[in-house]
């Protein structure tokens, strides 16, 4: 299976009846498995999770911490890009030359890197004084 099949499959279970905005994410784990997530609303709007942070959970729930390969997908009128917190998220298990592969329902697509969609992420290394 694709990316592409798995976070265009996940995305029909997005749980959005506020937003009504569907999102799939599907992850490749270094060891090449596929993980996928999608966005989880909540009454209580800020517990909501987005669909690249599913997708993550599902992967180290797995017990991979690296990812070598990214696509999001949604209904909307261009690639969609990712949240920041959701940069944030997948610096931490990618690398900045990670591909990333933004995608519309209707065929459209963007690749970009997690270090372009991210520049000067905060790093473990910043906390490093040694
Ligand atoms: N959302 C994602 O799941 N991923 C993104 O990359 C962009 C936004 C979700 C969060 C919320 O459920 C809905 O889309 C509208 O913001």
């Amino acid at each position: 299976m694709s990316l592409l099949q798995a976070a265009t499959e996940v995305r029909e279970n997005a749980w959005v009846p506020y937003s009504r905005f569907k999102v799939g994410a599907a992850v490749r784990g270094a060891s090449g498995a596929i993980y996928r997530g999608c966005n989880v609303e909540n009454a209580a709007y800020p517990e909501g999770t987005c669909a690249e942070a599913g997708a993550i959970a599902a992967m180290v729930a797995a017990g991979e911490t690296r990812l070598t390969e990214v696509l999001v997908i949604a209904d909307c009128p261009a690639p969609v890009p990712p949240c920041g917190g959701c940069r944030q998220k997948l610096a931490e298990f990618g690398q900045p030359e990670t591909p990333v592969t933004l995608c519309t329902t209707d065929g459209q697509s963007l690749t970009t890197t997690i270090g372009a969609l991210l520049p000067g992420a905060f790093t473990p290394a910043h906390m490093d004084r040694t």
